[in-house]
Order: C-alpha cells, then sequence, then structure tokens
C-alpha cells in the first residue's frame, strides 16, 4: 500500500512532506522516510522504522533544507519494516533517490544481474533494485540536458521490471525535478501556483490545491515549480484530464473526534443520505443510477449478476446478492474479487459484473475488473474515492459520496455501498415484476435510514458498557441468518482487524455443525437477530449457546424485550423492512468493535500489519 508525496515549489519542503505523510499515514505505517535537495547538487535523506513520530523526531535532531522533494510512509512487502528498508532508496552513487509504493516481481534477477557489476545493496527490498537500475541508465546515458537523461532512465528501467508501482524519483544533477509514473499503484498530480506535487491519492495534497490529475497506467510525468508533462512511459503522449478534488481538507482531518473510525461511523446518516441523494425517483417507485450508463432494455436483458470486491466490500456485496435475488429475482453470486480474477468463471454474455471498492484501488478488485473486461463483459464500478483507477476503468458505475474514509476499518463504505446495492436492487426489481406498493414503501424506508441510524448512534456510551463487560474475552461469535449472514460476517472482520481477537462470523444454523465447539463462558456470542422471518430460529439458535454456558449479546428490533430474559446484553435497533436491516444492523458492530478496541489500548485507526488501500498483492 504505502503513501507517497512528492513536493518542488517555493516553499521548505520538508514539513510539506512530512504533514503530507500524516495524511496518508494510513495507507501504511511501518516506517517513513524523505529525500530534500537543497538547490545545490547533494541530497538530504532521513529514514526511520517505526511511526511517522519517530521520523519527525528524527528531523527535529537533524534538520533538512530543500524545497524540492518526496517522502514514503510504507506498507512492507520485502524486507522487514526497518531503517535501511524504509524508503526512500538510493542509486549507486547515492545522488538518485526513489520512493516506491508496488512489488517489484522480477526484483532478484535484477539484483542478481546488478550485484554482479559491482553494485552494493543496503536493504532486503525490491524497491532498492528500481533504484540502482534507474541510476545506472543515468549513468550510462549522455547529453547535456540532465532532465531527459533522467527521464529517459526512469522509462529504460521501468521496460526492465514487471511487477507494479507508484513512484517518485529526485537527482542531485537535477534540482527541482522530480519524475513520477505508475502501473498498478496510484498516484496522483497536484498543481499548484508556483509549485507542485505527487501524490498517492489527494488526501496529501488537498489542503494546497484542488486542481488533481489522476495519472492512468503507464503514465509517467515530470514536473518542476512552474511546468508539467504528462507522457506515457514509452515516450507517446498520453491524454490528461485536471479534474477537482471533490473533499475539504477539514473532511481529511478527526475534527472533534478521537479517532477517524468513530468520526467515520457518526457521519453514516449524512452519508447514507449521501448514497441516495438524487436517486430516489417517486413517480416510478424506483431508483435512478444514471453512472451505469445502461439503457433499460439492456438492464431488462441482464440474466446474471456478479458482485466483486475484497474484505468489507465482500461483505457489502452478499448483502446486495441476498437483496437482488430477493427484489429482483435475477440469479446473482459474490466472487471474492482474488478468486475470480483466477477462477475463469462461466459467465454467459447477458452477465453484469460489478465491482465494489471504497478505495477504487484495491488490487485484486482492479483485476477481477480488467479480467471481466477481457472476457467482453460490462464491468461496473461501486466505489467511493472519485478519479481511482477503478472509477475510471470501469465502464460505468455508481459512486458512494461518502467523502473521503480514512480510518483502516470500513464503516461508513459499507453502508453506502449496501445502500447503493439497495437501489439497484429496486431499480432492476421494478423494471421485472415488483409492485408499485412494495418500490414507494421501499423508498420510503431508505429515506427514514439516516434519522433510525442516529437513533442507534445514540447508543454508543451503552454499547461502550457492553465492550468494557467482555473485554477480556479472547475471541468472540459472530451469528446472523439470511440478510444477516453477512453483517456477521462484517461484525468479526471489525472486531479482529482493530483488536487482533480471534472473531468469526457464521451463518446462524452453522453453529451446531462444529463452531459450536468454540462457545464457553469466555467467548461471548453476538446475535444479529432482528424480529424478521428467521427471528425464531435465531431464538432456538441462541438458546443452544446459552445451554452450554456461553454468554450472549443480541441484536435485536426495539420493542422485541423478550430476548431480556435469555440473552446476557441486548441492543435494540429500529424496525425496518428486512433487507435493508444490514444497513442498521451493522451500526452496533462498529461501535461495539471500536470501544472494545479502545479499551484494549490497539490503535484504531491504524490498527497492525494493516493499511487502509491493498494496492500489493
Ligand atoms: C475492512 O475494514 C478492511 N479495511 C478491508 O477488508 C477492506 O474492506 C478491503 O481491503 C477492501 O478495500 P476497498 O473497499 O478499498 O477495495
Ligand atoms: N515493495 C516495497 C517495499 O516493500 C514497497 C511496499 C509499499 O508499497 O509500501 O518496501
Amino acid at each position: 500500500m504505502c503513501g507517497i508525496i512528492g513536493y518542488v515549489g517555493k516553499s521548505s519542503a520538508a514539513p510539506i512532506l512530512v504533514d503530507g505523510l500524516r495524511r496518508l499515514e494510513y495507507r501504511g505505517y511501518d516506517s517513513s522516510g524523505l529525500a530534500v535537495m537543497n538547490g545545490s547538487s547533494s541530497l538530504a535523506t532521513r529514514k526511520k522504522s517505526g511511526r511517522l513520530v519517530n521520523l519527525k523526531t528524527l528531523l527535529t535532531e537533524s534538520p533538512v533544507a530543500g524545497n524540492c522533494g518526496i517522502s514514503h510512509t510504507r506498507w512492507a512487502t520485502h524486507g522487514e519494516p526497518s531503517d535501511a528498508n524504509a524508503h526512500p532508496h538510493l542509486d549507486q552513487s547515492a545522488k538518485l533517490a526513489l520512493v516506491h509504493n508496488g512489488v517489484i516481481e522480477n526484483y532478484q534477477t535484477l539484483k542478481n544481474l546488478l550485484e554482479k557489476e559491482g553494485h552494493e545493496f543496503v536493504s532486503q527490498t525490491d524497491s532498492e533494485v528500481l533504484a540502482h537500475l534507474i541510476g545506472r541508465a543515468y549513468d550510462n546515458s549522455e547529453g547535456t540536458d540532465l532532465k531527459m537523461r533522467l527521464v529517459s532512465a526512469v522509462r529504460d528501467a521501468l521496460k526492465q521490471v514487471s511487477g507494479t508501482y507508484g513512484i517518485a524519483v529526485m537527482h542531485a544533477d537535477v534540482p527541482g525535478f522530480i519524475v513520477g509514473a505508475r502501473l498498478g499503484s496510484p498516484l496522483v498530480v497536484g498543481l499548484g501556483k508556483g509549485e507542485n506535487f505527487l501524490a498517492s491519492d489527494v488526501s496529501a495534497i488537498v489542503s494546497h490545491t484542488t486542481n488533481a490529475i489522476y495519472l492512468q497506467d503507464r503514465d509517467l510525468v515530470y514536473l518542476t515549480a512552474d511546468e508539467f508533462t504528462v507522457e506515457n512511459v514509452d515516450g507517446a503522449e498520453s491524454a490528461y484530464e485536471v479534474s477537482q478534488v471533490d473533499f475539504t481538507p477539514e473532511q481529511a482531518e478527526k475534527g472533534k473526534y478521537p479517532h477517524f473510525m468513530l468520526k467515520e461511523i457518526f457521519e453514516q446518516p449524512t452519508s447514507i443520505q449521501n448514497a441516495f441523494r438524487g436517486r430516489l425517483v417517486d413517480d416510478q417507485a424506483s431508483a435512478l443510477l444514471g453512472g451505469l450508463g445502461l439503457t433499460p432494455r439492456q438492464l431488462r436483458d441482464v440474466e446474471r449478476i456478479v458482485l466483486c470486491g475484497c474484505g468489507t466490500a465482500s461483505h457489502a456485496a452478499m448483502v446486495g446478492e441476498y437483496m437482488i435475488e430477493h427484489l429482483a429475482r435475477i440469479p446473482t453470486e459474490v466472487e471474492i474479487a482474488s478468486e475470480f480474477r483466477y477462477r475463469n468463471s462461466p459467465l454467459d454474455k447477458n452477465t453484469l459484473v460489478f465491482v465494489i471498492s471504497q478505495s477504487g484501488e484495491t488490487i485484486d478488485t482492479l483485476a477481477a475488473m480488467r479480467e471481466g473486461q477481457r472476457k467482453g463483459h460490462r464491468v461496473l464500478g461501486i466505489v467511493n474515492s472519485v478519479g481511482s483507477t477503478i472509477a475510471r476503468e470501469s465502464d460505468g458505475g455508481s459512486y458512494l459520496h461518502s467523502g473521503p474514509e480514512i480510518g483502516v476499518a470500513a464503516t461508513k463504505s459499507f453502508t453506502s455501498q449496501v445502500t447503493v446495492l439497495a437501489l439497484l436492487a429496486l431499480l432492476l426489481g421494478r423494471m421485472r415484476h415488483l409492485s408499485v406498493d412494495y418500490g414507494q414503501r421501499l423508498l420510503r424506508e431508505i429515506r427514514e435510514l439516516p434519522a433510525k441510524v442516529e437513533k442507534i448512534l445514540e447508543q454508543t456510551d451503552a454499547i461502550r458498557e457492553i465492550a468494557l463487560k467482555y473485554i477480556d474475552a479472547p475471541g468472540m461469535l459472530f451469528l446472523g441468518r439470511q440478510f444477516n449472514y453477512p453483517t456477521a460476517l462484517e461484525g468479526a472482520l471489525k472486531m479482529k482487524e482493530i483488536s487482533y481477537i480471534f472473531a468469526s462470523g457464521h451463518a446462524a444454523a452453522e453453529l451446531k455443525h462444529g463452531v459450536i465447539a468454540l462457545v464457553s463462558p469466555e467467548v461471548p456470542s453476538v446475535f444479529i437477530m432482528p424480529r424478521d422471518s428467521v427471528y425464531e430460529k435465531n431464538v432456538s439458535t441462541l438458546e443452544e449457546v446459552k445451554a452450554r454456558k456461553g454468554p450472549v449479546i443480541a441484536i435485536t428490533t426495539e420493542g422485541n424485550t423478550d430476548l431480556e430474559r435469555i440473552a446476557d446484553d441486548v441492543i435494540y435497533i429500529p424496525e425496518v423492512t428486512e433487507c435493508l436491516n444490514p444497513i442498521l444492523s451493522v451500526i452496533p458492530l462498529q461501535l461495539l468493535s471500536y470501544h472494545f478496541s479502545v479499551a484494549r489500548g490497539c490503535d484504531v485507526d491504524k490498527p497492525r500489519n494493516l493499511a487502509k488501500s491493498v494496492t500489493v498483492e
């Protein structure tokens, strides 16, 4: 994953780079570093393992000066987090610095070749090999135009690598000049007044400029303070467009909240509203998703739907599967994106593929999209990040409009993804057999969702008390049926990824097929059991857990107080039609995992080993 930011302009680079890394730290945070050119023909490099604060301390002790620099916050793929493995990496001459997001898959072959030529490496990373490869090409090049020599050296080196990259490169011979390139890892150019930026995503630069160029795969860019050029890595012209960043700097900050995750949990009344705003069509008792780019006739011809995603996005897809089959009766299946790209699924030509991704950069989901397109399918994206690779390369789709989601644990993106999928199911259903009456009821219920989420959020303190009650639990089970089976999976993922305890989600009836062996007085079971068509079945399963002295936390419909006699703790959520229930029932799970994690002293926004956007395989 990792975060990259480069700056060239009038100001001192280091403070801008460090602040940019702070805003990008959610992308990877096991080490960080920067390199700055101070106008003379030398580079000053500082890098440190651990969190960004370690780099800041180093810079206080040993400051750097200069108005051109590149920086990196790392999520290690090759080589443990350490000072030596932190980026930037230098070439053999120590005059070229590179930061890299991605994986150079043939790095070992290249490293062996370079070592035979006398190159010495100081890290175990794949990225350092690329620095040496570019430096070698530069040193072997000729000509007086040093800028173009560096650009050509980057081109030559990239032709030799296989894998993925988002890079920024500087050379001490060429002060005030940065070269960037991308293949498979995101890179955006920020255009300022007398200054220019390069970054992994716009949250790093939005406080400086809202004019952004989202580079495409195989784009190469070179920047000075006043100019920029975008070309293809092969040297051809590359079309680009300048976009306006669609959020404010404040939206990318925590504000009054202690953590981004809590802020984003509490943003959900607004983010859910943004997901359906302008998309409800009362006089047709249906929904409007103009971005799909499909005519009614084309939508009517759809005979099968495949929903692809990773992690939380795959859980949202599972809710979507149940919704679409329930409302539109179209056979729908969920494919984990990393599996879909290799599975060679037998899809017929009337299959519509959706890829779901908050970041729009998840490499497995990107690959699934490209695999679907390679087979000739229209692939639509349900994405949050405007200008992201999936948003740009898909054949259409719908934005979540959730605003930036910085917390590594996905929260508002899940409820917005499910909301958009509900709109899709309504649209497809009303084109087939769904009645006006049912459509109107769904529209009414969708509009009521934000207020109902507000009501649940008011219980945050009570839910925190429940979390504290089970703070020593070594593990937790999450159980749900039908529309809430995916909710159980999502609740388990939230709990495990931010508090590091073993947590698993199951279709509740599966309990008796082995899972019940995990039930014990120390392991609470969280039942997502609203008063719905499978409520009585859930009660039976709950009784089975209680018979084995397992504590139970039940999430159920307000007013349904009979669970208080059998469950240890009950959390009430407002009544809502069954197919929309996951949008409400997930909120207590988000709060439960948040409070549990905070109470255990975990880093909620930057959990160990994780990063927000998985742009490496
Ligand atoms: C969820 O909390 C995790 N952060 C992770 O599973 C995430 O959902 C997954 O990596 C997919 O990310 P995307 O939605 O940006 O593609
Ligand atoms: N593969 C590089 C490394 O391990 C970059 C990882 C990243 O994208 O952060 O350092």
